[in-house]
């Protein structure tokens, strides 16, 4: 499926040497200092969630009503129980969960795809954890109203809009499908699996460009021919936007750990080696990869969605492959960059955990601010790295 994609060789190889090494005590320390601010949301948030975005660093409380990003909170919350054993961290999240219930029985802000995102660190993780059969039941509700978004003709679920309207996928939305893939393991239906990797495929096929660049979204003709690659939060139609790259490093391990589907494997090198060879000094990526010096905002939340994939995708590579090593050596080096010099540690007044994010740029919405899912997955590279650990994805 990957046959006319270029694999890049790493063309700054000394960028990404062993030492020095992350240690326990490293990140034992940066979890501790994550833990902290965690705290303060808790006592901030008062039962709701943090915003998409801070302003001035600074999360304020939302409801679960709408959008995309709730279930990352709840996400932080259950890594924070898994990595201590608290239970004020299990109460926490506990407590969110009948806001997840809710958004199901008045399908509140529901018709759209980020249904994984939001159910996958809230309801599934409760299931995975505690065995909670209720979250367990509305998490293959909101499984159901994600396949209701599938269009068999194209073999892709679309994103955005009423059915019907604005006949996209996204690449994202390989972060949504392991919600499908999972209702299928816990139903015995292979009917979610099905679409989950039919979408999986055929996003490889029309996102994925030959450089292993990638495409935001790609529209498909009313009889589910492909039309067209464009972009909504990145610099242009032909540039890479950093998030999407990370989403697809992030999303493309989970669809291999549920279908072992050897031919992602190679694909991962292609589309990671694109993305670890634009990294400025620090590996933290501007907003867009066409940046690679100057000033444009970085995006933090891109470093730490495209490390959650790096270590998901290490468990699954041959010791042969001599990029296993320069993945090791990556992980390492974004996290210490992440800890060091973008994370919450010398900023009192902030509640988040990551600063130095970007939500969409040319929207000018949480531009240089700490955003939700960049805090989750810095919290679950610390937890993974840490504990070995692998969220609940
Ligand atoms: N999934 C929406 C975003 O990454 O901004």
């Amino acid at each position: 499926m990957n046959k006319d994609i270029i694999l890049e060789k790493i063309k700054q190889e000394e960028k990404f040497l062993p030492e020095p090494r992350v240690t326990k005590e490293f990140l034992t320390k940066a979890l501790g200092d994550a833990l902290k601010k965690i705290d303060r949301l808790i006592d901030d948030m008062k039962g709701d969630f943090p915003s998409h975005a801070s302003e001035n660093n600074v999360y304020t409380p939302v409801k679960n009503e709408s959008g995309w990003n709730t279930g990352f909170w709840s996400g932080m919350l259950w890594l924070a129980y898994e990595a201590t054993g608290e239970e004020k961290y299990l109460d926490a999240a506990n407590g969110l969960l009948e806001s997840f219930y809710e958004r199901i029985d008045k399908k509140l802000g529901i018709d759209m795809h980020d249904l994984g995102f939001v159910y996958m660190p809230s309801c599934v993780a409760a299931y995975k954890l505690t065995g909670n059969e209720k979250a367990k039941e509305y998490a293959l509700r909101a499984a159901d109203h994600l396949m209701t978004r599938y269009h068999a003709d194209g073999g892709y679920i679309q994103a955005w809009g009423k059915m019907g309207e604005q006949l996209r996928l996204i690449v994202d939305c390989m972060n949504n499908i392991p919600l499908l893939y999972w209702a299928s393991e816990v139903t015995g239906d292979s009917k979610y699996y099905d679409v989950a990797y039919t979408h999986a495929k055929t996003t490889i096929e029309y996102i994925v460009r030959p450089d292993a660049s990638t495409f935001h979204t790609y529209f498909f003709n009313t009889d589910g021919t492909p039309d067209r690659g464009t972009t909504h939060q990145g610099a242009s139609d032909d540039s890479c936007w950093a998030r999407g790259q990370a989403w697809l490093i992030s999303g493309l391990p989970l669809s291999y750990k549920y279908t072992k589907d050897s031919s992602m494997l190679p694909l991962f090198d292609k589309i990671t080696s694109y993305y670890l060879n634009r990294l400025p000094d620090d590996y933290i990526p501007y907003w867009d990869l066409i940046f690679t010096s100057g000033d444009e905002p970085r995006d933090s939340s891109a470093a730490a969605i495209a490390l959650c994939g790096i270590l998901e995708n290490i468990s699954n590579m041959e010791d042969s492959n001599p990029l296993k090593e320069t993945y090791k050596n990556a992980a390492d080096r974004i996290m210490y960059s992440l800890y060091n010099s973008y994370s919450t540690k010398d900023t009192p007044e902030s509640n988040g955990l990551l600063l130095h994010a970007v939500y969409a740029k040319p929207m000018g919405i949480g531009v240089d601010e700490c955003n939700i899912w960049g805090c989750y997955y810095y919290m679950e590279a610390l937890v993974r790295m840490l504990k070995g650990t692998k969220a609940y994805w």
